[in-house]
């Protein structure tokens, strides 16, 4: 029996026992039975978490594109594999088929070479939700580069601290992006990025607003000349199971941003099955997520997963709100699309709009309903039930992460029966394991701690690059022989997980993780600040925005509070971006600090959230009175 697709309960908890039973027997006929292989593996699986060491399929070698293209031309080459729909609703999509894919990777992946990109580089993406985004992304691993996407919303200087930790060769960008009715000048950003990045010898320009840009000689290059010269036919290179296939950015709580690695053949498993069966994915349909795939989830479910199914995926170079709030069912309508993927942020901005710009639009279409990336609250899961699925969708509430490659905690459509916020059920293969704060497992229902994992998965992050160390400190240190995962998480009465947050400094705002650090670090450069401290507090829309408090140096001179709110908030745009502004701004005469010299966030937090009647235990506190002070102030 194949169990590539579970297509009722009994067949899901059948198929989840055996999978946990032999896990190695399990994904070996998953990989064999429906991937295209050059050569099989010797070992289905090695793994040591005190190392941590992973490895699955070791022995084996493939092409991924040739997985998610080639294989499919024989029965799908005039079939759409990506549909574009651009910002300017009055211009017309555009279907790319897979046969056209396969050449437009091909002639790209020529272009790379005949640029010097050999496997094992690693290349710089920082484009717009183009074409030339997917494609540059399968182009680097039909050549075994390895792709590293910057989401373009990113500053220079995030973006040049990116391209150096991983010590890019090549950057490739656009003259420029549309969002809406604004453009935004993404070759401006990296013209700056690029003065401290001696590294890059090489930029691709694609022509998208046509805007007056500068080139620079002997580094910049137009794309599409390159391209008209290439050839439409490229081999792809032969790239052994555990080889790197990209590098993606994730905030850390602390530090800098933590480049996960994740290789090939068992991200190419895992995120095509999980694909196939949390969207219930059928040859017909018309598969839409909403993500940009500067983020893990455009990577898996938009590029990688889909196609490896062979299925049509959209790409929306535009924004929820643009020309007007109905423009999401607008694409739905027109596309009829089926499966439609996206954040809680953006149903709770749609739900503020109210029902008249839904009803305009017919979204008889839809079977299944996504949300993935922070928890997903009553309300908008309801208003998303009722007025988008008309109750007939059902909602996938995703919850998985950049370090995990793929969906692990999911129910699967027409399968799993719903529950609002919650998770549900682990997918095929994943062994969740609630902790105590002692280390101890907390086993049997009704239980609450801190989300692991206890056995590996083919998807998941093999480090971080150039710092094993810290990869092994940020997830295999705080329990033994578990893969922790920064959140939170309760098991209820019928052994469904709900996700409740982070219990680690990093913030979710509007779907973005944030660690607190970066942005303190960029907030203290500011010449008029002492010390900061950023801590979340609940929004309506973004799920989380973010309050910091600050304390200025004793300068003598008086500053207005409100053009230093603005400044610091400028700065904060200037390292990271603009998704890292500060809604709240507090000037405090100093921070709670433990005699340890740490600050207790835990106190500020409890401001921020207007919930000050029991602040905890305060005894360790070195300066009690600030505290008091900070409250009589509080915004
Ligand atoms: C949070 C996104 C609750 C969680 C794929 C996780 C969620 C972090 C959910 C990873 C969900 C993601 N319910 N929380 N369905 N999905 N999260 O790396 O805190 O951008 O650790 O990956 O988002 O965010 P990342």
């Amino acid at each position: 029996m194949s169990n590539y697709h579970i297509k009722h309960l009994e067949e899901y908890y059948q198929v989840y026992r055996k999978s946990i039973r032999n896990p190695e027997l399990f994904w070996e006929e998953i990989a064999e039975e429906q991937f295209l292989w050059r050569k099989k593996w010797n070992h289905v699986l090695r793994w040591d978490f005190s190392k941590p060491e992973v490895k699955w399929f070791e022995g084996a070698q493939l092409n991924i594109t040739e997985n998610c293209i080639d294989r499919h031309l024989a029965t799908r080459g005039d079939k759409t594999a990506i549909l574009f729909e651009p910002n300017d609703p009055s211009k017309s999509a555009e279907h790319i088929t897979y046969l056209q894919l396969y050449h437009r990777v091909n002639k790209f992946a020529n272009v790379l070479k005949a640029q010097g990109i050999k496997k094992g580089d690693r290349v710089c993406i920082y484009l717009p939700m183009i074409p030339e985004l997917a494609i540059s992304v399968l182009a680097c691993a039909r050549i075994g580069a390895i792709h590293s996407v910057v989401f373009a919303g990113f500053s220079a200087t995030a973006l040049s601290t990116r391209i150096n930790d991983s010590d890019c060769k090549m950057v490739i960008t656009s003259d420029g992006s549309y969002r809406g009715a604004k453009t935004i000048d993404l070759k401006g950003i990296v013209d700056e990025a690029l003065e401290r990045c001696p590294g890059v010898k090489i930029v691709l320009v694609a022509k998208r607003i046509h805007s007056d840009i500068q080139m620079k000689e002997g580094r910049d290059q137009w794309l599409q000349q390159l391209l008209d010269e290439a050839s439409d036919q490229c081999i792809a290179e032969v790239m052994d199971a555990e080889d790197p296939l990209f590098i993606l950015y994730t905030s850390g709580s602390t530090g800098k941003p933590k480049g996960m690695v994740h290789s090939t053949a068992g991200y190419m498993v895992y995120t095509a099955y999980t694909f196939k069966n949390v969207f219930q994915y059928k040859e017909n349909d018309i598969y839409w997520c909403t993500a940009d795939i500067g983020w893990i989830t455009g990577h898996s479910y938009i590029v990688y997963g889909p196609l490896a199914n062979g299925a049509t995926t959209v790409m929306f170079e535009g924004v929820p709100s643009y020309p007007d709030f109905g423009r999401f069912w607008d694409i739905v309508e027109k596309h009829k699309v089926t499966q439609f993927y996206t954040a809680p942020t953006a149903i709770r901005a749609l739900a503020k709009q109210g029902t008249e710009l839904v009803e305009k639009y017919n979204l008889a279409s839809l079977k299944v309903l996504g949300s993935v990336g922070e928890p997903i609250n009553e309300e908008a899961w309801h208003w998303y039930n009722d007025n988008i699925g008309k109750k007939n969708s059902p909602i996938v509430d995703t919850w998985w992460q950049t370090e995990t490659g793929g969906i692990m905690i999911t129910p699967i459509p027409y399968v799993t029966p719903t529950k609002p916020t919650y998770a549900t059920l682990p997918f095929i293969g994943i062994q969740p394991a609630l902790m105590d704060e002692h280390g101890k497992e907390l086993i049997g229902n009704q239980v609450d701690g801190r989300l692991c994992i206890k056995y590996p998965w083919p998807s998941m992050a093999r480090t971080i690059w150039g710092n094993h160390q810290r990869y092994k400190d940020t997830y295999f240190s705080a329990y033994e022989n578990m893969y922790f995962t920064g959140d939170g998480a309760l098991r209820d009465e019928v052994g469904y997980y709900r996700i409740t947050g982070r219990v680690d400094d990093v913030i979710i705002v509007s779907g973005h993780n944030l660690g607190t650090a970066p942005i303190e670090d960029a907030i203290n450069e500011h010449p008029a600040v002492a010390e900061s401290a950023i801590v979340g507090f609940p929004h309506d829309v973004k799920g989380s925005a973010l309050y910091g408090y600050v304390t200025l140096k004793d300068t003598g001179e008086s500053r207005r509070h409100d053009n230093l709110r603005k400044e610091i908030n400028q700065i904060i745009t200037e390292h990271i971006g603009p998704i890292a502004k500060l809604d709240k701004i507090q000037f405090t005469s100093g921070l709670p600090k433990t005699r340890s010299g740490k600050i207790m966030r835990r106190i500020l937090r409890k401001i921020a959230h207007n919930d000050t009647s029991n602040l905890g235990d305060t005894s360790t506190l070195l300066n009690p009175e600030v505290v008091q002070d900070i409250m009589d102030n509080a915004l």
